[in-house]
């Protein structure tokens, strides 16, 4: 089984995107044949930056191969440096209706958020859709938000094959990520970059505590029983803790004497413990860029023989060769 997933490379990782996305793609690593690839062309809708483009990619390497991605296990490159999926992009956009992009939230969502209406942003599932199946990927997990991708890029795999017969290319399954919980944030909405709202994963240790002491509380006074219902706090904390954690901490909440100062400050502890291991791995990866683009050149060298083999295929197929 081919696993196949790819990140945008946009800023700093937030906890909800580790829980969210990473832990679960580093999970995924043993179950199959993993590839793992960093968005870069897609990250060019939203930014036009380039030294902020690089900067983000090179931090997204480090942060993912930090949090356990192993490169002996999963092909881990840069989207770019397999350009054979613009080949791939085009073969698909010949088949693609323009019904079906103008009908994808998310295109619409970020025109109304403001993002200028480029022909990038509207064929931005075309080229997901080419990420896929230029590997044969069989299964593709992604959050919720993606689902409506993925079935775009199903109906594009029904056209082609219909047109140049079957088997040209593998229709590959969403394996949407329902189980995974959300994160909230510091205010207690779905943590997001968009709500700034987010605790990063990797940072300053003053500057995340601070940001830990940010977390919306109500007045109860010290020596009360706190609310235990929607505590983000404790909904936070169970992401750190053990289930005798957790346990103890509710039964401080529930018995009150303890500030809401002190009940973060164990939150904050549980949460730096937790990425301890992480955050020391980064910490020696940021001095070894050599190590890291050795691991996204070997990764794009070996995605790219499969990639050769697919658009072989798929030459041949459509007649350009
Ligand atoms: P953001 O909402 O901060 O812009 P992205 O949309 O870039 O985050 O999300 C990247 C990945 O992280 C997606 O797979 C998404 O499902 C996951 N993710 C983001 N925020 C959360 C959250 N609060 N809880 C769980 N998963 C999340
Ligand atoms: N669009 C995805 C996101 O924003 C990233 C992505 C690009 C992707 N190509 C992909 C995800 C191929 C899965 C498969 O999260």
């Amino acid at each position: 089984m081919r696993i196949l997933t790819g990140l945008q490379p946009s800023g700093r990782l937030h906890i909800g995107n580790y829980f969210g996305a990473m832990e679960p793609a580093v999970r995924l690593q043993d179950e199959g044949e993993a590839f793992y690839f960093m968005a870069n062309y897609h990250a060019m809708t939203s930014t036009g930056d380039p030294a902020a483009l690089r900067e983000n990619v090179r931090g997204l390497a480090i942060d993912f191969l930090a949090c356990g991605l192993d490169p002996a296990k999963a092909f881990f490159f840069r989207q770019s440096d397999v350009p054979e999926v613009n080949e791939l992009a085009w073969i698909l956009s010949t088949v693609c209706p323009m019904g079906l992009l103008e009908r994808c939230h998310s295109y619409k969502d970020k025109v109304a958020k403001g993002l200028s209406a480029n022909h990038a942003l509207f064929a931005y599932p075309v080229l997901m859709a080419a990420d896929i199946l230029l590997y044969d990927a069989n299964l593709v997990p992604v959050g919720e938000d993606q689902k409506q991708h993925l079935e775009v890029t199903r109906d594009l795999v029904g056209k082609i094959n219909e047109r140049y017969g079957e088997g040209t290319l593998v229709l590959p399954e969403a394996r949407i990520r329902e189980d995974v919980a959300k994160v909230p944030g510091l205010d207690g909405q779905k943590m997001s970059k968009s709500y700034n709202n987010t605790i990063p994963i990797f940072g300053a240790q003053k500057k995340i505590r601070k940001l830990v002491m940010k977390i919306e509380t109500d007045s109860t006074p010290i020596e009360a029983p706190k609310p235990t219902e929607n505590s983000i706090i404790l909904d936070l904390y169970r992401f750190f803790a053990s289930e005798a954690e957790q346990a103890q901490l509710k039964a401080d909440f529930e018995a009150g004497g303890f500030g809401y100062g002190d009940l973060k400050q164990r939150l904050f502890d549980a949460y730096w413990d937790y990425f301890a291991p992480m955050r020391e791995r980064r910490e020696e990866l940021e001095k070894d860029d050599a190590y890291v683009e050795k691991v996204l050149a070997d990764g794009a060298a070996r995605a790219r023989e499969e990639a050769d083999k697919v658009l072989t295929r798929v030459r041949k197929a459509v007649g350009l060769r």
